[in-house]
């Protein structure tokens, strides 16, 4: 990777990311101690990594975006950071590093380290702890090196040493801090959307525009657009692969850009969205190529956007996180009986077609998830406080039993997508007008006291604005 330019590490956020510790260490209870790698540097090919992306959990709690650097926190608030040592001939290669010498001052941690005296520093911090939390999930290897570290501990336990005792999951800990967002992340998170939606409006202008120039328009031009926005406005990245998916190829749920030709006639679904600091967005939209919905295309649309509407009506702070989802079925349901997808004389009528989940031939997905600095953000789906409550259902598809919790009651800070979706794949009894017609309508919402916030509508939403700003 290459790092030419300073970074610059801004001052006022230093105390925000020391609050975070701060809430952290308050949480490791007495003699605790925590330790936060970033993320790895990854090959792609000989000679060539992958871009380097830091640790979502790591840069929450230091804002430092370089490789190779770890963080250890103590319950008494002792932040250490370990990180590249300054070189000169490295950084004629791969760019700046902060080093630890100037990171005290810049990061506002207590102590900073080479990271080349890992293996020195960590058993002398964990010695005498009384529990060792690190991330169990993310980081491969890593119980195996906290354990090689541990022992190095234990070796010592005849000079008086005394090593920890318990082994806790940091995840636990951070994913239910990050699952609530506060007013700076709020203000990226608004960032990225707005920049996103503005990628999507420029696709859409572009598909319509190149094919009333009598262009090949293929799917990696509307992408060439995404990413240029994306880049044109300071994003770092994609927040993930993008799908832009035209015609049939809407109906693949995990589809890419790929070369295929976008056809008057056909509808264009993009699932794409910027990374911007370290935050993500995620909006899908699905158009006419040439800017004209067709009869069974706009009853679909509409149907959609339907659902989505009841969901967003019920995302508010006190609702739970699967009402979203059961506002969107139920206005699936009915719509599909409605528009003939499902036939009312062999489904019966919509409470049918919820408990039967009939519907699940063509909405094969939830209506949304957490968001933030991950697309698929952390966080238990599960109310915390009503755990213990499980419930048993026999599933109406698989015959399978199983095993349901209260879902998350929503809190304002909380960020979630609300992206339903119909996907017809060619199939007996469903009617051919439909056939090949996938259609997702996304965006990203902030819940608020007495509703939400949709972060993401710089991009029409509503079929008549759409085709109007395609004409235009
Ligand atoms: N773009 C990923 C998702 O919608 O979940
Ligand atoms: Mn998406
Ligand atoms: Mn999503």
């Amino acid at each position: 990777m290459h790092r030419d330019v300073v970074p610059q590490y801004d001052s006022r956020m230093t105390s925000i990311y020391a609050q975070r510790r701060a809430r952290l260490a308050a949480q490791l209870g007495a003699g605790g101690i925590a330790i936060v790698p970033t993320a790895p540097e990854r090959p792609r090919n000989r000679d060539s990594d992958f871009p380097y992306r830091h640790d979502s959990y790591f840069y929450y709690l230091t804002g430092f975006t370089e490789p190779g650097a770890w963080l250890v926190l103590s319950a008494e608030g002792e932040a250490t950071l370990l990180c590249q040592p300054k070189d000169v001939e490295r950084e004629i290669w791969d760019g700046y590093r902060l080093g630890p010498e100037a990171a005290v001052a810049t990061l506002g941690v207590q102590a900073a380290h080479s990271s080349a005296d890992l293996d020195i520093r960590l058993p002398r911090l964990l010695e005498n702890r009384s529990q060792v939390w690190f991330p169990f999930a993310t980081h491969g290897g890593l119980a195996a090196r906290v354990e090689g570290w541990l022992n190095q501990v234990r070796a010592r336990v005849r000079y008086g040493a005394l090593c920890p005792a318990q082994q806790g999951d940091l995840c636990l800990l951070l994913d239910e801090m990050r699952l609530v967002k506060d007013e700076h992340e709020l203000a990226i998170l608004r960032r990225a959307g707005s920049i996103s939606a503005g990628a999507h409006v420029r696709a859409m202008q572009a598909s319509s525009s190149m094919l009333r120039a009598g262009e090949d328009v293929r799917e990696y031009h509307l992408e060439a657009e995404l990413l240029h926005e994306f880049r044109q406005h300071g994003s770092e990245f994609a927040a993930y692969t993008s799908i832009v998916a035209a015609g049939a190829n809407a109906c693949v749920l995990h589809y890419r850009a790929g070369n295929a030709p976008i056809r008057d006639g056909e509808l264009v679904l993009i699932d794409a969205a910027c990374e911007l600091d370290g935050y993500a967005s995620d909006i899908t939209r699905t158009f006419p190529a040439d800017g004209r919905f067709s009869g069974p295309q706009r009853a679909l649309y509409d149907l959609v956007l339907a659902s989505q509407k009841a969901a967003i009506a019920a995302t508010r702070a006190g609702a739970r996180f699967n009402d979203p989802h059961d506002a969107a079925v139920a206005v699936l349901a009915q719509g599909m009986l409605d528009v003939g997808l499902l036939d009312k004389n062999q489904h019966g009528n919509a409470q049918d077609v919820i408990d039967r989940r009939a519907y699940f031939q063509f909405y094969m997905h939830r209506t949304g998830h957490w968001m933030g600095m991950d697309v698929h953000d952390c966080g238990s789906y599960v109310e915390p406080t009503e755990v213990g409550q499980v419930s048993e259902r026999k599933d109406p598809l698989s015959g399978e039993i199983i095993k349901n919790r209260p879902s998350r009651i929503l809190h304002p800070g909380m960020v979630l997508t609300v992206e339903p979706g119909i996907y017809v794949r060619p199939a007996p009894g469903v009617p051919e007008q439909f056939h090949n017609i996938g259609i997702r309508i996304e965006d990203d919402a902030i819940v608020t006291a007495d509703g939400c916030e949709l972060m993401t509508r710089g991009v029409p939403v509503e079929a008549d604005e759409i085709e109007a700003l395609m004409r235009g």
